[in-house]
């Protein structure tokens, strides 16, 4: 028996890093709830849950037209029963009654609230939450102890909530770079995360530090970040060293995002142009990270994001080609070998899957 596509119905492949998924969606409003019960799930330690909302999202960010009829959704991959439910509430009744209670909870709202401040992650939000602190004020008031990054987030708190503009990601990677060139005359900085996807704002500015010779960038990060420092433009700074050994077969674990790259974690001092009443300058979270040569490749690709988009890379690599990607390296696990390379390019080529520019990796 053989059945027809409907008309109506999309193709499309089921890992995000198979498809195009432009900045622009048509399908804001479905996307949109889907990804608040992501991250409910997240602040409920929720991951697989959480991994599945994410998936969803990015099926309807990545489709062509904007869904009007359920029908439409047919034969569409990673789209499970929960995911249904919520879109068809909002083709039916304009909104999802989950979305809105969940968005409106107490506990939604104050593990948010908590969260954002820079070094409060969802188990610290949580504990809070229980012993009833659901405001700034009243984890001032509580007497916790608070570490110094969770000090400088709640101090910059109002700052640090407040997108970066394009503008002024570029104004301090003109900073950054002009000392970054100081201390190791050839290096190289590229702008990664969001603002390579092409998005105008972002929640921090990410940037890439790596030289020609290889070897010549360790060390990098201690001596510009001393520089920062004594210019007065950090606000808080952590800095940790490279810890990478590659080690066959022993690679990051799949499904863990954290790479071991020399880097720097700040809070950036910008200068701003226009007069404000009370100061002259705003706080920018910054993440400087720095790769040898030889495996940057690897972390411009790791560092474009989307989360997602690096994930499904990841799952991509292991189930379907057998092989580990970090942002360190490519490892073949059936030849039992690192595959080099010098472009992102030659990675997708690799994996066997088309290049996707990162404009396209928005999922
Ligand atoms: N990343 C990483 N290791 C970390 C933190 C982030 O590899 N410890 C990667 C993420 O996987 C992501 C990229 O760095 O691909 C950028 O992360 P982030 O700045 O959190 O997100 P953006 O996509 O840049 O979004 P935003 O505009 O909100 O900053
Ligand atoms: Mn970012
Ligand atoms: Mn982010
Ligand atoms: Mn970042």
């Amino acid at each position: 028996q053989v059945v027809l596509p409907d008309k109506e119905q999309f193709l499309m492949p089921s890992y995000a890093c198979q498809r195009l998924t432009p900045l622009e969606s048509h399908n804001n409003k479905f996307t949109e709830a889907l990804s608040l019960l992501a991250e409910n799930a997240e602040l409920n330690n929720e991951e697989g849950r959480a991994v599945a909302f994410r998936r969803a999202a990015a099926v309807l960010k990545a489709l062509p037209v904007m869904v009007t009829s359920a029908t439409q959704l047919r034969g569409l991959p990673c789209l499970g029963e929960h995911s249904q439910r919520v879109i068809k509430d909002i083709i039916e009744n304009g909104v999802s009654n989950e979305v809105e209670s969940t968005m409106h909870s107490e506990r939604f709202k104050a593990l948010k609230l908590l969260t954002g401040i820079f070094g409060v992650g969802a188990k610290t939000a949580d504990r809070w939450f229980k012993e009833g602190i659901q405001s700034l004020t009243q984890l001032v008031h509580s007497g916790h102890e608070l570490n110094p990054a969770q000090q400088a987030g709640l101090e910059h708190y109002h700052d640090l909530n407040q997108p970066v503009t394009k503008a002024e990601a570029e104004a301090i990677g003109d900073i950054v770079r002009r000392v970054v060139l100081d201390v190791l005359p050839g290096s190289e900085m590229t702008l990664t995360g969001g603002f390579r996807r092409g998005k105008m704002t972002g929640h921090d500015v990410d940037f890439l530090i790596t030289h020609p010779d290889e070897g010549k960038e360790t060390g990098l990060i201690s001596k510009v970040v001393s520089l920062l420092t004594a210019q007065g433009l950090l606000l808080y700074q952590k800095t940790t060293r490279n810890s990478y050994m590659e080690n066959k077969g022993r690679l990051a674990q799949p499904s863990s995002t954290m790479d071991r790259f020399e880097r720097c974690f700040c809070i950036f001092k910008l200068e701003i142009k226009e007069m404000r009443p009370d100061k002259d300058w705003r706080a920018v979270r910054v993440d400087l990270v720095v790769a040898p040569i030889s495996q940057y490749a690897f972390a411009v690709l790791g560092w474009t994001g989307s989360k997602l988009f690096e994930r499904e890379l990841r799952r991509w690599a292991s189930q379907v080609k057998s092989m580990s990607l970090s942002s360190h390296a490519l490892f073949d696990i059936k030849q039992c070998k690192y595959l080099r390379t010098t472009s992102e390019e030659e990675i997708f080529s690799h994996l066997g899957l088309e290049f996707i520019p990162p404009t396209e990796r928005n999922a």
